[in-house]
């Protein structure tokens, strides 16, 4: 998302988008209100707040019920800077009971955009593209509507002979020739800013539902202004699909990430077995980067340019430069990777880790915040956390860092050119100069000094004749022993002796 516009930068008279989002979502059966539940990575509510700040809306108010102060915290997290407004709404007594609950916050508006906060496909443009048919036509009120091959639950247009847009007739309400009808309301509206309050109050419970409809607006302008109402036509009805269950959620998302690949492909992102991909609607991948089968990119990923991403690789809110090699199943999360850094098969970046230029990071190493200068290396099977390891120091396979003490955590320092032979304990706090070296084994808790050898570990003693004096007496014993029973193996039991087993 872009920043937020400087105030007053515009002469128009402010858009204003009203979304609805005081529902449960009760065929969700969560404990999670529906507006939140994540699409792409990011709860559903947010891409309808984006879409409409991306279409030009200058303040978006939202209408808020159940879980209240958890969609007003999410949505003011996600947009900080933004004109924000919330309007609750306790008990929910229909679509136009939820608008009116907004009035106060709309005051001054030239025009009010009505959006349902559960049809988190709708695009920026297609909002942009209402608007702009709003304006043009200078309409009272415009609806957007779609012909619907199953119309049923939706509201039908009723039009005049001539085209002029009569009134929706909400589903339960509707008799048998408009149920018939096939072009519905898909839910999104634009009104003039000036005529919502009037219309708003002078709306009726009339009907099978007992709410105050928001669609009845439609009849009233028809019938009471010489402007009338408007319909524009959907060029791609499935942004205005709305989530009621986990079902459908999926389905939609799924046909969100088919878009998305085909985006990506167009941008010059290549991918083995696309279908078997998932990116979340927040992340950012650069030119010639190459995604393997299973890749998840999710969160608020960002990868450079030329990057290749193996099998099963999961990355989560990370920054990867470019040039960067993750290779199959490696799994991080809030990790910064700078350009050529090589990790993986099987390693495990937690929060907090950075890596250096040039860094390489291999099997079965996890780390946590942990930081590498360039050129650093852990090759193999290694715990690094709560440490700094400088340039070019390498580490050696099965190295610990040995930063918790069972009440708190401490810091490792590994400074510039050092070497940590293998199967290393460095028990923090403690600090390896500049290329000291340790041997391998050995258990490090004093600082070493610069250029300094460390060795921790009991003086090796040979024992000469060993094998003869003592492995191999034993293992011809052994051997003897076994060839006895070869050769006199035990009688077999007679055919009517009882069995052990009982
Ligand atoms: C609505 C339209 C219908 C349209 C359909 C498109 C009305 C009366 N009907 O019907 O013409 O074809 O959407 O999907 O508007 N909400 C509140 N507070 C309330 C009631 C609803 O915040 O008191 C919110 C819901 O959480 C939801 C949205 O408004 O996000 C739409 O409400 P819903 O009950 O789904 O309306 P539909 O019956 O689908
Ligand atoms: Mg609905």
């Amino acid at each position: 998302m872009a920043s937020p516009p400087p105030a007053g930068g515009s002469r128009r008279a402010p858009v204003a988008a009203c979304i609805l989002a005081a529902g449960k979502g009760t065929r969700m059966r969560s404990r999670l209100v529906k507006v939140l539940h994540p699409f792409l990575g990011r709860p559903m509510v947010l891409h309808l707040v984006d879409a409409a700040f991306r279409a030009g809306v200058d303040r978006v108010v939202t209408v808020v019920g159940h879980q209240a102060d958890d969609v007003g915290r999410e949505i003011t997290h996600a947009f900080p800077g933004w004109s924000l407004g919330f309007a609750p709404q306790t008990e929910q007594l229909g679509t136009g009971h939820a608008v009116l609950q907004a009035l106060p916050q709309l005051a001054g508006a030239g025009e009010v955009l009505v959006l349902y906060g559960d049809t988190p496909l709708l695009s920026a443009r297609t909002l942009a593209q209402l608007l702009q048919a709003h304006r043009e036509s200078a309409h009272a009120m415009t609806i957007a509507t779609f012909q619907a091959a199953d119309p049923t639950g939706y509201g039908r247009v009723v039009r005049a002979p001539d085209g002029a847009v009569l009134r929706i007739v909400e589903h339960a309400d509707a008799t048998a020739d408009e149920r018939a009808i096939t072009e519905v309301n898909a839910g999104m509206c634009v009104i003039r800013g000036a005529l919502v309050e009037a219309a708003l109050t002078s709306l009726t419970p009339h009907n099978a539902q007992g709410e105050l409809y928001l669609t009845d607006l439609v009849a009233r302008f028809a019938l009471t202004s010489s402007e009338g109402v408007g319909a524009f036509t959907l060029a791609d009805p499935i942004e205005a699909h709305g989530i009621n269950t986990r079902a459908q959620l999926a389905q939609l998302e799924e046909t969100a990430l088919a878009r998305m690949r085909l985006t990506w492909m167009d941008r010059g992102v290549s991918m083995q077995d696309p279908g078997s991909i998932r990116i979340d609607a927040e992340v950012d991948i650069g030119e010639d980067t190459l995604l393997g089968p299973n890749v998840q990119l999710l969160g608020k990923t960002r990868i450079g340019i030329g990057c290749r991403i193996d099998a099963g690789a999961l990355i989560d809110t990370c920054e990867l430069g470019d040039f960067v090699h993750v290779k199959a199943y490696s799994v991080m999360t809030h990790a910064r990777l700078a350009s050529g850094v090589e990790v993986g098969p099987f390693a495990h970046l937690r929060k907090g880790t950075e890596l250096g230029e040039r860094v390489k990071v291999g099997n079965f190493v996890e780390t946590k915040q942990a930081r590498f200068g360039p050129h650093a290396k852990a090759s193999h099977l290694s715990y690094l956390g709560d440490c700094e390891i400088g340039r070019g120091v390498n580490v050696g396979a099965g190295t610990i860092t040995c930063n918790y003490d069972g009440v708190h955590k401490h810091k490792t320092i590994i400074e510039e050119g050092a070497f940590i032979g293998s199967d290393t304990q460095l028990v923090a706090p403690v600090r390896i100069g500049k290329h000291a070296t340790i041997a391998a084994g050995t258990t490090v808790v004093r600082d070493v000094p610069e250029g300094a050898l460390a060795l921790a570990r009991s003086e090796q003693r040979n024992l000469e004749g060993y094998y003869d004096r003592y492995r191999k007496p034993r293992e011809e014993q052994k051997k003897a022993a076994q060839e006895a029973k070869r050769q006199h193996p035990p009688e077999p039991p007679p055919a009517d002796a009882p069995s052990k087993e009982t």
